[in-house]
């Protein structure tokens, strides 16, 4: 098949964060970058980010880089690799700072200064009394830096694909990465773009279980893309769960409504948090708070006519306070329940809200895979950034504030490790005809019309399986039975047909390969969560309830070829300071 063909420096796929901190940075080192998105930029789910980053900035009380790595190394549940954690908290003010010159409208202090407010999980002197280190623009902070971002990237001329899907991967027989074969959504025609190095930036999954925070557009592609590639997936079975959501709808209540001062009440009226927490109380880590919302009310103690909820009260804080830093939530609470949080408490209950695994990288960005005697090797020309990679700075657990951080941190990393590659790499190696097979396959099965299963129907009964089977609390039984129903879901998903393919805008044909990556991610975090037979972090196992770090301080990777297991080490040790062993984790 003659198809069209562009060529690129660097293609980066995702225009979230991630994505745009990359181009910004490659464009203005004058390297050709397109960045291909199936959304328009701005739509991309970091806009929906409210809280913050954090950065020990230290302008409202006390604070340095190293009890913000502390506080992330023990949120992590010591899963997370130390050296990585080191350079995302030392970079952490730099890349803030860079914002505040690109535009981002902070919210201020008096002095002037950039305002930050308190989150979970984070302390002073090494797990002392609460820190204020997440720096926010009301509530609004991800919306404020994507829309800065895009703009520094269309003064910087990145190159930009809106609305195109991307099918797969392209490489060569010696495993060097290529480029992608993408969609044009409008029109259905698929487009190769040739690229010395690409970039995986596109977000998590969210999209696995029936009741999230995140976008529609949240399918796990980049990850489902490696995974056909044959590139593991690391550490699946950590996926948060924000302890405020709308309950029973899903939406984020930002966890700076806790910071603000916010608390959280069981049907007793009780602050429960008291008694799980007794230091950090509603600022525990996420999921410590988790846990005990869906603790309370399956003992018993929950709010309203099913007794299924928690109370968050924020009226308390005063109609002034609620305004001028939380006008979003109070926007979306008025919107979605008829109720000003000024006034009355919001019902709320654990919420999917990350994908702490994903695409193992390097702290340059590039995608690694073990080699022979526990060695890791990149992968000739792909990296990975943010939420789809596993790089890794959330372990078992990340602290709220981080994800911003860690998109920025590592899309400019990813960014200057590739500008560094281009320097050496002159010419394109010459794409295999073969390169495109896979992808083209791919697109071939869902030409095909007629009667079958219903894409949107086995969509809606995988987020049932995940919330039912993979939820905040698991054991053997439950997601071995949800391991089989997906499997069987798949063999289902071979048999369904787009009813309708003259629809406009192909988006039939695209919620069909998102299916297809979903049904991918979700096999990849229930059998890394049956594989992982202990707690820690948010993987809560009522059969094994203590973390064991004899068997157990271990990251695990998925092979989608015959849902294999295998493991590798932590990396304790920091680049230049001391390392934090594991320790009993209490908040
Ligand atoms: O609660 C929040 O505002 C979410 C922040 C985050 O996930 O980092």
């Amino acid at each position: 098949m003659d198809l069209p063909h562009r060529r690129f420096d660097a293609l980066i796929i995702g225009a979230g964060g991630g994505g745009l901190r990359a181009a910004l940075q490659l464009s203005q080192a004058e390297a050709r970058v397109a960045v291909v998105s199936k959304v328009f930029p701005t739509r991309s789910h970091t806009v929906a980010a409210q809280g913050g980053v954090n950065a020990a900035l230290a302008n409202v009380l006390p604070d340095n880089w190293h009890w913000h790595m502390f506080d992330t190394v023990k949120g992590s549940d010591y899963l997370g690799d130390q050296d990585a954690i080191e350079y995302m908290c030392r970079a952490a003010p730099h890349v803030v700072y860079e914002l505040e010159h690109f535009g981002v409208p902070f919210s201020r202090l008096d002095d002037g200064n950039i305002y930050q407010r308190a989150f979970g999980g984070q302390s002073r002197n090494f797990g002392g009394e609460q820190a204020a280190r997440t720096c926010a623009a009301a509530d609004r902070t991800g919306h404020a830096i994507l829309h800065s971002l895009y703009q520094q990237n269309i003064r910087a001329k990145t190159h930009f694909f809106d609305e195109y899907f991307a099918i797969d991967l392209l490489h060569d027989e010696q495993g060097y990465f290529l480029g992608a074969l993408v969609l044009e959504i409008a029109t259905g025609k698929p487009l190769i773009i040739e690229a010395k190095t690409t970039l995986l930036a596109t977000g998590g999954a969210g999209q696995l279980f029936r009741t999230n925070t995140n976008a529609l557009i949240n399918t796990g592609d980049g990850m489902a893309m490696a995974l056909r590639a044959g590139i593991p997936l690391q550490d699946m079975e950590f996926f948060q769960f924000h302890p405020t959501g709308i309950a029973g709808k899903g939406m984020l209540i930002t966890e700076g409504a806790r910071g603000e001062g916010g608390y959280l009440l069981n049907g007793e009226g009780e602050r429960f948090m008291e008694r799980y927490a007794p230091n950090a109380k509603d600022l525990a880590s996420r999921d410590v708070v988790s846990r005990a919302i869906a603790t309370e009310v399956r003992e018993g103690r929950g709010c309203g006519r099913n007794k299924d909820h928690v109370l968050l009260k924020l009226d308390h804080l005063g109609t002034d306070i609620v305004a001028k830093r939380l006008p979003g939530i109070r926007e979306t609470v008025k919107t979605f329940l008829n109720l000003d949080p000024a006034e009355s408490p919001i019902p709320v209950y654990p919420t999917a809200h990350y994908t702490m695994g994903g695409i193992p990288t390097d702290r340059y960005g590039r995608v690694v895979v073990p080699e022979m005697q526990g060695a890791e090797e990149p992968v000739p020309g792909l990296y990975a950034a943010g939420e789809c990679a596993c790089v890794s700075v959330h372990g078992a657990n990340r602290l709220g504030g981080n994800s911003l951080l860690d998109i920025l941190v590592f899309g400019r990393a990813a960014a200057n490790h590739i500008i560094e590659h281009l320097r050496e790499t002159r010419y394109h190696r010459p794409l295999p005809e073969s390169a495109t097979d896979q992808a083209l396959a791919r697109l071939a099965r869902w030409e095909q019309k007629g009667e079958g299963e219903s894409v949107d129907e086995l969509r809606k009964a995988l987020t049932r399986i995940m919330e039912d089977h993979c939820g905040v609390f698991r054991n053997e039984e439950v997601m071995r039975a949800g391991q089989e129903k997906l499997v069987a879901l798949q063999e289902r998903l071979q048999r369904a047909r787009i009813k309708d393919h003259s629809q406009v805008f192909n988006t039939a044909r695209i919620e069909a390969l998102e299916l297809e990556n979903l049904m991918d991610i979700a096999l990849a975090t229930v059998s890394s969560a049956l594989a992982r037979q202990e707690s820690r972090g948010a993987h809560s196992r009522i059969d094994y309830p203590e973390r064991d770090d004899t068997h157990w301080l271990r990251h695990s990777l998925y092979y989608k070829e015959a849902m294999r297991m295998d493991y590798k080490p932590v990396r304790i040790k920091p680049m230049t300071v001391d390392s934090f062993p594991p320790k009993a984790r209490t908040y």
